[in-house]
């Protein structure tokens, strides 16, 4: 398992309120959104991370959910374009943060649409979920510039989950958790799947970092689940994010 030094976060904008939103579970509350964000940056820094925090970008609702703009890879990060038209724009801020840890840039470029939430590395082999959000363009760009780098992308098609890590999180040393239609996903065969309990899918989106994995609040059968597995585990609570459809990973880039 990949052990993270940094992360970059950006801070939750007061046009959170008007983000994407599938859920249906309301909009969320905007002062409530800035202190779970503060814990999430606390969890980070308490599993050793230095965490890089970009100031809010009010044109921008979405912009809290960082991870969608950029997928990293050794000293190489790629600017995704995004499938959300209303979010194209966001990685230009992150590129600048990006650049002083990366040196090498590479972008996915028109008509390639590619959001950093459908792409899940496993040691040197990176998932990438084929969504309303990402393309085959989009997926075919990011395998050619890491096939340059030794190496190599797994397309995923998905049916039912926004991103592909919405369902599926990689919890190291050949451990998926996962839930819904990854459960009986014959790529994935290889790997011993934690299975998130029905009712708890939002859970899925869990996220390990370093020697801890983070776990939404407020999911106690899939936290158990991970314990039995011998992981240690910390809830963070992120419901105001959720209500955006964002999660544990979207909210920083790690590396
Ligand atoms: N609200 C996050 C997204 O839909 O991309």
């Amino acid at each position: 398992m990949i052990r993270f030094t940094n992360a970059i976060v950006r801070l939750p904008c007061r046009n959170l309120v008007n983000g994407l939103a599938g859920a249906g579970l309301g909009p969320p509350d905007y002062g409530k959104a800035v202190e779970q964000h503060a814990a999430y940056v606390e969890a980070l820094r308490g599993c050793g991370l230095a965490v890089t925090v970009l100031e809010p970008d009010e044109a921008y609702p979405d912009s809290v959910f960082i991870e969608d703009t950029a997928v990293l890879s050794d000293d190489t990060a790629v600017i995704c374009r995004l499938g959300a038209p209303s979010r194209r724009g966001e990685e230009k801020g992150v590129g600048l943060a990006l650049k002083p840890f990366f040196s090498g840039l590479e972008a996915i470029l028109a008509p390639g649409t590619l959001e950093g939430g459908d792409v899940m590395l496993v040691a040197r082999r990176f998932y990438v979920g084929l969504s309303a959000r990402t393309n085959r363009d989009g997926a075919r760009q990011l395998g050619e510039i890491l096939k340059r780098q030794g190496m190599e992308t797994v397309p995923v098609p998905l049916s039912t989950v926004l991103h592909l890590k919405t369902g599926i999180s990689f919890l190291g040393d050949g451990l998926l958790l996962a839930s819904g239609e990854f459960l009986q996903q014959g790529i994935f065969s290889d790997f011993a799947i934690v299975a998130v309990p029905a009712g708890e899918e939002y859970a899925a989106n869990s996220l390990r970092v370093n020697d801890r994995v983070l776990v939404p609040a407020g999911f106690p059968e899939t936290r158990r689940a991970i314990e039995r597995t011998g992981l240690e585990t910390l809830a963070v609570d992120v419901s105001e994010f959720r209500k955006l459809d964002g999660g544990l990973s979207c909210l920083s880039l790690r590396f």
